[in-house]
């Protein structure tokens, strides 16, 4: 009968996703995902992307970065970032920008510069044309992307070797004259698991930059992980403990999880439902901690196989959009985090109250 009502409710379109409603019901802002133009024309890719039950944010991939919108100097171009933004003002979902300042996909015209005062009029320029283009539109933006070595050290990119950490400063203020409504996060990867060096760089980088008047909202944690080796709950909310102390606020921002042998069996799966669970379980026990974004819902277009070449199956559909465990086992925590009210009652339910990673595991192996 239910099964019956299933079909019957798959037929006329009406079941709608579930991730960002529960994630709402859970005390989190939103549960969003990443969005590339090539995905555009797959209605079954937009079937869902465009479903705000279960995205409630969008990130263009890579419609927002310098190389697509300011190719060449002066020419700005939106064409790539609009088609994304237009979803989420037709759906009424949320936009987190990225990305205005990084060191990847930067077009030759900037990296060849290496004078202080032409670099800091470049920024300036760009951040007030694309911030401006999209002003008060995006709940947040990344103003300033991975500008930390892993060893602790500043990245020697193009805008460090013109003006030192002074860029990242003035990215920001830049940011927040253009569009003060937006809520201005550095983000970075590998800053998940407490405490390592780059972590420490980083507090210590947004300490100083802070002093220097950049108003920095936010830190986000990329969380690009492997199955079977990604950071604990219990690590990721350490980390997230101390960024807590400098920021308003936390997030989760483009997280995959990847399997580094392919092809996987069950175990790894539950292994991968696990590794999600961490993540989106830390999230939902800080405070801070606004949201999750993972980058792709899809293994048809995550990036990982291009960048990690024999590993993937990151993402929580698979290509055919089969949802995964580890949707399920998301699914099943922010269940169960709103029903304890975890982050919505005035005095939070205890921690103990929620499913377990454990506890969701059994559960998939009795259905199995
Ligand atoms: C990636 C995109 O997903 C790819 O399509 C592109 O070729 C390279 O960039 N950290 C970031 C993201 O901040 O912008 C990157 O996105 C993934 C790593």
């Amino acid at each position: 009968m239910k099964f019956q009502l299933f079909i019957l409710l798959s037929a006329l379109g009406t079941v709608t996703g579930q991730l960002d409603k529960l994630a709402k019901e859970a005390g989190l802002l939103y549960f969003g995902t990443a969005v590339d133009n090539p995905s555009l024309n797959n209605q079954n890719y937009l079937r869902i992307a465009r479903d705000p039950a279960e995205f409630g944010s969008l990130t263009p991939a890579n419609g927002q970065k310098w190389s697509n919108t300011q190719p060449s100097q002066g020419r700005f171009t939106y064409g790539s970032g609009d088609a994304i933004a237009n979803i989420a003002r037709q759906t009424g979902q949320q936009l987190r920008c990225h990305t205005l300042v990084w060191y990847n996909q930067l077009p030759g015209w900037v990296s060849s510069v290496y004078n202080r005062d032409q670099m800091q009029q470049i920024i300036t320029a760009h951040i007030q044309n694309v911030a401006g283009h999209y002003k008060g539109r995006c709940y947040a933006w990344d103003v300033v992307n991975e500008a930390v070595e892993d060893d602790g050290r500043y990245r020697n990119n193009p805008m460090y070797r013109a003006m030192g950490v002074d860029y990242i400063t003035h990215s920001f203020k830049v940011a927040q004259q253009t569009d003060p409504a937006a809520r201005l996060y550095y983000n970075d990867f590998n800053i998940e698991r407490c405490c390592n060096a780059k972590i420490n760089a980083t507090i210590a980088m947004i300490r100083t930059v802070k002093a220097a008047g950049a108003p920095v909202h936010g830190i986000g944690m990329q969380g690009h992980s492997r199955v079977g080796m990604s950071p604990s709950k219990r690590e990721m909310k350490e980390t997230m403990a101390r960024f807590s102390e400098l920021v308003d606020e936390v997030a989760f921002t483009e997280v995959d999880i990847r399997h580094t042998k392919l092809p996987i069996g069950a175990a790894e799966r539950k292994q991968q439902g696990r590794d999600y669970m961490e993540v989106v379980g830390a999230c939902l026990e800080m405070p801070k901690c606004v949201g999750i974004t993972v980058w792709d819902f899809t293994d048809q277009y995550s990036w990982i196989p291009q960048q990690y070449p024999g590993e993937g199956e990151a993402c929580l559909w698979d290509r055919n959009y089969n949802q995964k465990p580890a949707y399920q086992s998301i699914v099943a925590l922010l269940q169960s985090a709103a029903s304890a009210g975890l982050r919505t009652s005035a005095t939070p339910a205890p921690v103990a109250a929620v499913m377990t990673v454990d506890e969701w595991a059994a559960t998939v192996t009795a259905a199995a």
